[in-house]
């Protein structure tokens, strides 16, 4: 059959064709603007390490905790393009899953290809203990070490050229962290950390 009566079905295929590439072309340049900011960019991950640990004042009595743990952590920045706005940090200590001391660090922005040192000291003071926790940290203790892990909360915002992003949260987890109480020399006797960090 000839006339408008096909003429009708014949160019709505058409515009559905006009559709399909003109969506397929968008996905595809949006593509390679991904790839080219990607590679431009080159994002590294971020690390945390603790490079010190040390504890004072540690006493257990009445099923709590007293102590102070001074901390060195670094927070590393390997990107050459991307800086990393901290619009807070909390460092935490834990044992066996308990949180038993915090402290923040002051908000701060880290440059591009940077280390930054953290220096901060976490206080429990007559933080309660689970009994699991209690007996295992007296057991350590008389063995004259202490097991902790290190974690890190922090805000973050990340800084490409003219463009900041929304906040993240970052989490690195420490775990692991051995602190001798009779160390000739601190700084020989700690075996540094790499924590695992989640953004
Ligand atoms: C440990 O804490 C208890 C309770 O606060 C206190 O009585 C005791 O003197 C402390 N021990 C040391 C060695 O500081
Ligand atoms: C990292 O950045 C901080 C803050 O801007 C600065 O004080 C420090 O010297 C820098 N460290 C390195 C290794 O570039």
């Amino acid at each position: 059959m000839a006339g408008p009566a096909t003429a009708q079905p014949s160019s709505r295929p058409s515009v559905l064709r006009c559709l399909v590439v003109a969506v397929l072309l968008i996905v595809v340049l949006l593509g390679i603007a991904v790839l080219v900011f990607w590679l431009a960019v080159r994002p590294k991950p971020l690390e945390f390490t603790v490079d010190g640990a040390r504890v004072r004042g540690f006493n257990v009595s009445g099923h709590a905790l007293d102590a102070a743990f001074d901390l060195t952590l670094s927070a590393h920045n390997r990107n050459r393009r991307v800086s990393v706005y901290y619009d807070s940090l909390e460092v935490s200590v834990w044992l066996d899953e308990q949180s038993v001391a915090a402290a923040e660090a002051a908000p701060f922005h880290q440059p591009r290809r940077n280390v930054t040192t953290l220096v901060v000291a976490p206080a429990a003071r007559g933080a309660p203990l689970l009994a699991a926790v209690e007996k295992s940290l007296k057991r350590e203790r008389s063995g004259g070490w202490l097991g902790l892990e290190v974690r890190v909360r922090a805000r973050i915002r990340l800084k490409v050229g003219a463009i900041k992003t929304r906040h993240y949260v970052l989490w690195a987890y420490c775990p692991s962290v051995i602190v001798r109480f009779a160390a000739p020399s601190p700084a020989q006797e700690f075996n540094k950390v790499y924590c695992d960090v989640d953004i």
